[in-house]
């Protein structure tokens, strides 16, 4: 009979294990390289000590990674031998940035333990660091992801949702990569840091798309946003998303929701008169409780970062994270 128990557990243990995130570990580098989160860690925070707003950008790099083909550093790889660059994609060209930081990093990894730790890991690590040194929470980040062989600069354009988009648009966005409503209306708080340029939400300001929701609701923020934003030039103007406290990480991007004043419609489209009541409850209970707030952020970034891992001895780890080894060799 326990042989039986026994036997029934190992075949679960083999078919469960097909999963690759459930590979992932906290201890992952324990021996390998047991420094590798402490680098990390001193580097991120050298790089937001002297550019504050580095820190958004940082978080917005595990996002535009994970959402595209999964967390495996594909968004880092330059033009190169076949390689067609995600940064040249429409949500990412002009406006992601923080490559460099991460190119430090992996250097100094490099130094102290080579072709040990993943770029898809040190993204992930550095996107929780960046959050914590703003004033988010904190937490244990799994590690053991490979990094990938190929780009998608398709998939980039394809997979990334647009600041125009609809609820129904982003609601199905998310739930193609595994994510549901709460890890929407949670990871949609990384927009309580960080800035947008003019050309993300000037289209809610003038002509045919006109916002008359935000235009009635609050009209001093919509005359502040004009005044920055005229309708013609000045396209790459940086606008805090959220104009309270842009370098805190806390819950103020959700009262500035209730308040009517979201940057991108599609932060607004998470309180609009007919948003489902599951989404607005959501939005007013972080706006009541930052704790929830940061208890869901946390369950839902660890979530997002277990995206198609790649682990084992799929793909690679790279020597440099702009280029496949095959190419950098
Ligand atoms: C829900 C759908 C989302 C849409 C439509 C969206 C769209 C955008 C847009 C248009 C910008 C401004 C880019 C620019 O104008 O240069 C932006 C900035 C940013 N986004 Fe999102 N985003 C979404 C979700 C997320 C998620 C899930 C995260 C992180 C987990 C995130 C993190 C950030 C950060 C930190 C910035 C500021 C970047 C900086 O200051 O360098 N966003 N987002
Ligand atoms: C969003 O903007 C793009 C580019 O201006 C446009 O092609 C697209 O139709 C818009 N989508 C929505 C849902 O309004």
């Amino acid at each position: 009979m326990t042989t039986m128990v026994l036997l029934l557990f190992l075949l679960l243990l083999t078919f469960s294990s097909i999963g690759a995130a459930d590979e992932l570990s906290p201890y992952y580098y324990y021996d390998s390289c047991p420094l590798a989160e402490e680098i990390v860690r001193q580097n991120v925070a050298a790089a937001v000590y002297r550019d504050p707003t580095m820190a958004a950008s940082l978080l917005r790099l595990q996002f535009h990674d994970c959402f595209v083909l999964g967390c495996d550093a594909s968004l880092l790889l330059d033009d190169a031998g076949g390689i067609v660059s995600e940064k040249n994609a429409v949500p990412n060209l002009n406006s992601v940035q923080g490559f460099e930081v991460i190119d430090r990093i992996k250097d100094v990894l490099e130094e102290a333990c080579p072709l040990t730790v993943s770029c898809a890991d040190i993204i992930t690590i550095v996107a929780r660091d960046a959050v914590h040194l703003r004033g988010g929470p904190n937490w244990k980040v799994y590690l053991g992801r490979k990094d990938s062989l190929k780009a998608s600069i398709s998939a980039a354009n394809r997979m990334i949702p647009a600041p125009n988009f609809t609820l129904e648009m982003l609601i199905s966005n998310f739930q193609d990569q595994g994510l549901d409503i709460v890890d929407l209306v949670s990871l949609s708080g990384s927009h309580t840091i960080g800035r947008s340029r003019c050309l993300s939400f000037k289209s809610r300001l003038y002509g045919q798309e006109l916002d008359k929701e935000m235009e009635e609701r609050s009209s001093d923020f919509f005359d502040s946003l004009r005044s920055v934003c005229p309708q013609s030039g000045r396209d790459n103007a940086l606008i805090p998303l959220d104009l309270k406290t842009s370098r805190k990480f806390d819950n103020e991007y959700y009262l500035n929701l209730i308040r009517g004043e979201g940057l991108l419609q599609s932060d607004n489209e998470l309180v609009y008169q007919e948003t489902e009541e599951t989404i607005l409850r959501l939005v007013w209970a972080y706006a009541e409780d930052q704790e929830l707030f940061f208890r869901h952020f946390t369950s839902s970034i660890i979530k997002m970062g277990n995206i198609n891992v790649l682990t084992g001895n799929e793909g690679e780890v790279r020597h440099n994270c702009r280029y496949v080894n095959s190419y950098y060799h």
